[in-house]
């Protein structure tokens, strides 16, 4: 077990295994060792399995989730037209990220807390010919879950060239995922969060319908680091287990990620899928029980690998979150701008999810059962 600390309970970074910080204490390695060039190819041949995907292409680049979205200036070009499903915070921050580059955004946004619906999403499609469609599949600052399966479907079946590009910062290895069957063409994400590895790597994947529209694209990529004609041949070479160089790869975090994809791929994805959903529900129930209510509208469009929660009425964040914190478990405020001091966010995934026996989701509902108890008995 790893030294006694404060547990990391909120939506990312989250806690990990020892395994994988173990396996970040390597003597200093060049990146084109060949004792490092493997480790670098079967990371990008498991996060394929994890996406469950045959022939998407995994870029992993030192970065964090953000440079996810810098990355997507590879598929869209000044004035295309890019529709973006909001549903909080991370929506409008990937709509500002794109706009840097020029794109045309149209929001389609839900009230706080739920998801714009498929006739919605059809209706904005008949409107307009899109490039592409974004979808946050898990909003971090709402604990909404977006229906992605339904998105991607839509649009394909009203828009087939339009892409669909899955900000999955904080759903990749909690949420189910099924990137060839539900045919996305780029799913972000980032270490930190349910694939377990310290913040510090940027990963996306990209179908080879997206890489068809980059590679026949009509003006240069508006980006130097995050352009994939540089990061390409990089991934083929270390796939290939060729070295090769472009920027220097985080040599550690490439460590801890194998050890990390290693573990999240010895059962099947669904049946992690599973234990999401499940603990998900048990701790659900817990906050309902404590008589609290979800920022997320419905089961149906609540997050598994979170849970927002509304602040019961006279209580603030700092009568929740420093005496969690006190109790030895760190949770997080809000951050939606429209209520980010009227609500706080826990999460759930990875080993506090698959390794019950390290009682991590036990002792945060203790704990929040008896900061509740102590901040009425005050009132
Ligand atoms: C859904 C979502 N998208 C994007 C990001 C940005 O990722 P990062 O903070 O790693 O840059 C986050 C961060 O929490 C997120 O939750």
């Amino acid at each position: 077990m790893s030294q006694p600390h404060k547990l990391c309970m909120i939506p990312g970074p989250i806690e990990f295994h020892e395994d994988v910080l173990d396996a970040m204490s390597t003597p200093a390695t060049s990146h084109v060792d060949p004792l490092f060039v493997p480790i670098f190819g079967e990371c990008i041949e498991l996060l394929r399995k994890v996406l469950l995907t045959k022939d998407a292409q995994p870029f992993i680049v030192a970065g964090s989730g953000t440079l996810g979205w810098d990355m997507m200036v590879n598929l869209v070009e000044r004035d295309d037209e890019v529709l973006v499903l909001n549903t909080g915070y991370f929506g409008d921050k990937f709509a500002e990220c794109l706009e840097v580059y020029g794109a045309k955004v149209t929001h389609l946004r839900a009230p706080i807390g739920d998801r714009p619906s498929l006739d919605e999403l059809k209706k904005a499609l008949s409107a307009k010919k899109y490039k592409m469609v974004t979808v946050t599949h898990v909003d971090t600052s709402t604990g909404v879950l977006s229906d992605v399966k339904g998105v991607a479907e839509t649009v394909k079946s009203i828009s087939p060239e339009t892409l669909v590009v899955v900000d999955g910062v904080c759903s990749v290895g909690s949420e189910e995922i099924r990137f060839d069957e539900w045919k996305l063409d780029a799913v972000i994400t980032a270490s930190q969060k349910a694939l377990g590895v310290p913040p510090g790597l940027c990963i996306v994947a990209v179908s080879q319908q997206a890489l068809q529209v980059f590679k026949t694209r009509k003006t240069p990529v508006a980006g130097y680091y995050s352009n994939w004609n540089k990061w390409l041949p990089i991934m083929t070479a270390y796939e290939a287990r060729k070295p090769a160089y472009f920027a220097t790869p985080a040599v550690q975090l490439i460590y801890a990620l194998l050890a990390s994809l290693k573990q999240l791929t010895a059962q099947s994805m669904d049946t992690r899928f599973d234990q999401h959903r499940q603990v998900s529900q048990k701790f659900k129930k817990a906050v309902t029980d404590l008589g609290l209510k979800q920022l997320a509208v419905s089961d149906e469009v609540a997050a598994n690998g979170m849970t927002a929660i509304w602040l019961p009425e006279g209580v603030q964040v700092s009568d929740i979150v420093p005496s969690l914190a006190a109790k030895g478990v760190q949770i997080a405020g809000g951050l939606h701008a429209e209520c980010a001091t009227k609500y706080f966010r826990i999460g759930h995934m990875g080993i506090s999810v698959t390794e019950p026996q390290r009682g991590h989701i036990d002792k945060v509902i203790e704990s929040l059962t008896t900061t509740l108890k102590e901040v009425k008995s005050k009132a």
